[in-house]
Order: C-alpha cells, then structure tokens, then sequence
C-alpha cells in the first residue's frame, strides 16, 4: 500500500467511513447513464468491449469509480433500508489518455462516496477531511470550491453560456463548438486561450436561493475551521452528475496534470440510476499525481534498511537467516546481501540500499556468538554479542 493509500485510510477509519469493493468491469451503459454520453470520459476516453453472452452487452472497463459505487448501493437496496452511507474504494482505473507526467491509462483512484447527506455541513466535512490528509502528507496544495447550482438553477446558467458561445464562436475552437450545443458547461475548459473564457457568464451569477444559501453554509463552515480556499466561478468539472458544490485540490511540481483530488456533491445520480431521491457527495484522489506530488515536494520519506546482513562461509550464510530472523522480530527493517560476493562490494552495495548498519557475521563470529555491527554513517566497526545486535541498532539508530 502506498504512502498516500495508507494515510488516507487512516484518516478515513476517524471520520467512521467504511470500505466497499467494487467491479472493474461493469456495462458500458452505466457511465453512459451517469458520467455522461458527453463528458471526455465516455466518449474520448473509456475503454470498452463486446461481452460474448447471448445479449452482447457492451461492458467498459471502470474509468472511474462513482457509478459503480452508486450502482452496488442501490443494488443492495441501501436507498431504501438503510440510506446515510460512508465508503470509500481504492483501484485502479482506466483511460485512453495520450500519457504524460501525472496522466496515464492505468491510474490508481482513492474515493469516497457519502449518501444521505444533503446538508452543507456534508460538504464541509469531506473538504475538511481532504485538507487534513494534505497536510499530513506535507505536500503544497490549494483548494478550489464552486457551486454549478441544481436542477432548478442550472438550465438558466445553461442557457447563458450558449448563448455566449455562439456570440464568441469565431473565438472558439471546434472541440468548443460541439461543446455548445452539447455540453455547454464544458465550454469554461475551452483549451485554445484561456483568456477567450473570461468574459463567459459564470455560475455563482445564476444560483438559486437554495443553492447560494447551501454554498454560503459550507464556505463559513471551512473558514471557522481555518481551512484555506479559493473559490474559482470558472470550475465546473467534467462529468455530468455534479449538482451545487463542486471542488478540486491542486499540488505544485506536476506541471499541467497537477489536481489531486477533485469532486463535488451529485444529489440526483441515485434517482438516475433506478434508486430512490437520495441525496450524494463524494471526491477522488489521483494517487499517482499525489505520489508525484509528495515526490516533487521531497516529502516521500525513503524507506531504507536499519541493516544489511553480510555473511561469509558456507555456515555463517545460514547463520545470516536465523539473525535476520531476530532482527526483523525486534521491528528492525533487514535486507540479507548475497553471500557470494567480497565484503567490500557487499559493504557498497548496503551503503547504496541506504542501511544505517551492516551487520557482518563470519564463521570466526559465530563460533564466539558475536557480530560485526559496522556503523555505515560513522564509519565506525564494533563487535557486539549477538544477542545485543538488536538493542545496539535500535539505541544507534535513536
Ligand atoms: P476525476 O476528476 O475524473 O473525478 O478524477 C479524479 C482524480 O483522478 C483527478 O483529479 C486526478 O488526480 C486523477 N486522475 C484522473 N485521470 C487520471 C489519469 N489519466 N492519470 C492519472 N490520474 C488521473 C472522478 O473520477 C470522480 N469519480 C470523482 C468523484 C467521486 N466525484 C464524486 N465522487
């Protein structure tokens, strides 16, 4: 599991939020039904293919993880029964993507899904939630929240922006062109000047009393809990089931590629999938583009042995499993060397690995009941009691 993985459970066990598993192949209709017949992802980028059952269903290969969370809840009548849900799924997904750093096809997602919850204070606490794990994980981030308003609202805003689109239309490219028409929203991401999009009617402009009050609550809650936020009018996310607050989390060292988390509040996706009207809201993290992040920012800690072990003859080799055995028993991290080597280029290779310590046993050692414990930072060599090794590097290493 990796750095990331590991801190976000750990912070995801403390806000009581339960794992869910979940299908890497599902029907193909599922996100054409939820992320959208015209978000990039469906119909750019998700990979899909012929099943050989009698009904030749058309199966996808998960690009991402909410419709099949949304889709496993509703199977399990969870709506109905039982329907305040928190869970969170972690596994790859898949894109047909042109790679580059930080964008790749097999990508690794860390999501969280929570139903029942249409209230503000939701919102506040899943943003909350992420900007503790960013700062756990020591990586640089700004956080960008917006509302792209609901049913009630959106149309107007809708509408607004076509219009924009087809006086700006000589501004425009072609792939904003077909977004006009098709999916207007999508026309703020226009990529050929990002200058073009400013004078684009902006969604907070068109919110609706419920919908200003909704996003008024969740900005108040994250002040008085002193998380730092922009908010960005022009964000308005890619898929289709988003409804009102809408964010994403980005890291510096990435480049282009550089959000890290992003999500937002969907509270008509259950209904659209068969379920009853229950509200949703849920976010993902790209741990690749995190890992990367944690790397650029030097804070992926190395995990390097306490010791490397260093054995020479035939019965100190066997020896060096017993010893390591212990050593790993008193928590230390070992790595055995290869006994086939010269002790100089096996003391090489434990300086190279990182190893605070090598341990170097011979049949003269072992014959007394002694190792060499040679301080790698120090250059210093003592011969300790083997039964004290473990003590010695624990005291050394502080
Ligand atoms: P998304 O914005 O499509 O949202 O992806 C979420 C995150 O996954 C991105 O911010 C990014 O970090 C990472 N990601 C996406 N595509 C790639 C790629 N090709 N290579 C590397 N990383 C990538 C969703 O997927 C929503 N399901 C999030 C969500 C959950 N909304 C509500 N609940």
């Amino acid at each position: 599991m990796s750095l990331v993985e590991e801190r976000a459970r750990a912070i995801f066990d403390r806000y009581s939020i339960k794992e869910i598993r979940i299908p890497v192949l599902e029907r193909a209709q599922l996100y054409q039904r939820s992320s959208g017949e015209t978000s990039d992802v469906v119909e750019k980028q998700m990979y899909t293919f012929t099943d050989r059952d009698e009904g030749e269903t058309v199966v996808a290969i998960r690009p991402e993880g909410t419709p099949g969370v949304v889709r496993a809840y509703v199977e399990a009548g969870l709506d109905r029964t039982d329907p305040e849900q928190r869970l969170f799924y972690s596994g790859p997904m898949f894109r047909r993507e042109r790679p580059q750093k930080g964008r790749y096809r097999q990508f690794y997602q860390f999501g969280v899904e929570v139903f029942g919850r249409p209230d503000a204070a939701c919102d506040a606490e899943l943003l909350i939630m992420i900007d503790e794990l960013c700062r756990n994980l020591k990586v640089p981030f700004t956080m960008e929240i917006n509302s792209i308003g609901d049913q009630k609202c959106r149309p107007a805003f809708r509408e607004a922006l076509v219009k924009w689109g087809r006086a700006h239309w000589d501004e425009l490219d072609e792939d904003c062109h077909n977004r006009i028409d098709r999916n207007p929203l999508r026309l703020l991401d226009c990529k050929r000047d990002a200058k073009v999009t400013e004078s684009a009617p902006n969604s907070l402009d068109y919110l609706c009393d419920e919908c200003r009050a909704h996003f008024d609550t969740v900005k108040e809650l994250l002040t008085a809990a002193g998380v730092q936020y922009v908010v960005n009018p022009r964000m308005v996310r890619g898929l289709d089931y988003y409804t009102r607050t809408a964010f994403e989390v980005m890291a510096g060292g990435l480049g282009a590629q550089s959000t890290v988390v992003a999500g937002g509040r969907y509270d008509g996706l259950v209904e659209t999938m068969g379920g009853a009207a229950v509200a949703g809201i849920g976010f993902a993290i790209g741990v690749d583009r995190m890992a990367l992040a944690l790397e650029a920012a030097g804070a992926l800690p190395a995990i390097t042995p306490d010791a490397a072990i260093i054995s020479m003859g035939a019965t100190a080799t066997h020896h060096a499993v017993v010893v390591a055995r212990a050593l790993r028993g008193a928590n230390l991290n070992i790595e055995v060397l290869s006994p086939e080597r010269k002790v100089k280029t096996l003391l090489a290779r434990a300086s190279k690995i990182g190893a605070r310590f090598a341990v170097i046993i011979g049949d003269d050692e072992l014959a007394r009941g002694v190792l060499q414990l040679r301080d790698l930072k120090q250059s210093t060599q003592r011969e300790v009691a083997e039964a004290e090794a473990a003590r010695a590097i624990v005291e050394a290493r502080g």
